[in-house]
């Protein structure tokens, strides 16, 4: 999975882009204008919304997961998304299940690790792969949402319910939060280059501000969304200083 992993958002194909399960495919809606961008503190936590929390087997691996009304986070209905105001942050979707185990299964394999490293969880909603991270050493992990109310009623309570429980005291992560649209929260990120490097290319241009890795789980099935992903991941990774780590998954 590691080192090789190509990265290819449209087809080679001149015509129609080649596009996976779960996309939201053409007439996509006007979208309103994206939140701004934020940085969520782990003070910024929320106490009025009811949060509870639940177990997760992971092959063996127990995680914690909490859950929150949509209702009550953002006055929605309990929909899965809505596009462009609510991303789907605050439901557990399974392919980030399918990564932690893909993650760990790397791990110990002797494939991968997370020590000392900086990770980025893009779209991350419970975080459990970052959270993940955190608890394999990563000396940061920051996570990204699109809604700030994402990160304050769920993210924060998650990675305070595992960590709390199962970090390693000697190997405690720096943990950050970032709310906002992947076109613009580049802008924010501590280890972002204000512009793109070409992936293909062999300079080592901007090599000192990157992320080694970068997790994400279910989060492209939007195709206006997808130039603005791919952008913002060439402004994030390190690049051939540390063999890339890239995994998607959608399911
Ligand atoms: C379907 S949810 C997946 C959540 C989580 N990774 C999981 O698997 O449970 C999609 C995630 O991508 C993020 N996302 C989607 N479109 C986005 C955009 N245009 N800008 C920033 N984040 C976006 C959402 O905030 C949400 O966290």
């Amino acid at each position: 999975m590691a080192t090789n992993t190509s990265f290819q958002l449209f087809s080679s194909s001149k015509d129609k882009p080649s596009l996976g399960l779960g996309f939201l495919e053409s007439s996509e809606p006007q979208l309103p204008p994206p939140p701004p961008s934020v940085e969520v503190l782990s003070s910024e936590v929320s106490s009025s919304v009811k949060y509870t929390v639940e177990p997760v087997n992971l092959d063996g691996l127990t995680l914690l997961k909490g859950r929150v009304s949509t209702k009550e986070v953002l006055g929605l209905p309990n929909s899965d998304l809505v596009p462009g105001i609510y991303e789907g942050g605050l439901k557990l979707w399974e392919g980030s299940l399918d990564l932690v185990k893909a993650l760990r299964s790397e791990i110990q394999n002797g494939c991968l690790s997370f020590e000392g490293k900086r990770v980025l969880e893009l779209g991350c909603g419970h975080g459990l792969p970052g959270i993940f991270a955190c608890l394999e050493s990563a000396a940061e992990v920051h996570f990204q949402d699109f809604n700030a109310e994402v990160l304050r009623c769920l993210t924060i309570p998650n990675v305070n319910a595992n960590l709390l429980e199962k970090a390693k005291p000697e190997t405690v992560s720096e943990v950050r939060f970032f709310a906002g649209d992947w076109g613009e929260i580049h802008q924010l990120l501590p280890h972002a280059r204000e512009s793109e490097i070409n992936l293909t290319s062999s300079s080592e241009h901007g090599q000192a501000s990157a992320y080694d890795v970068i997790l994400m789980a279910e989060t492209i099935y939007s195709i206006s969304a997808q130039r603005n992903l791919y952008g913002l991941i060439k402004k994030v990774f390190l690049y051939r200083v540390i063999q890339p780590l890239l995994l998607i998954v959608n399911s």
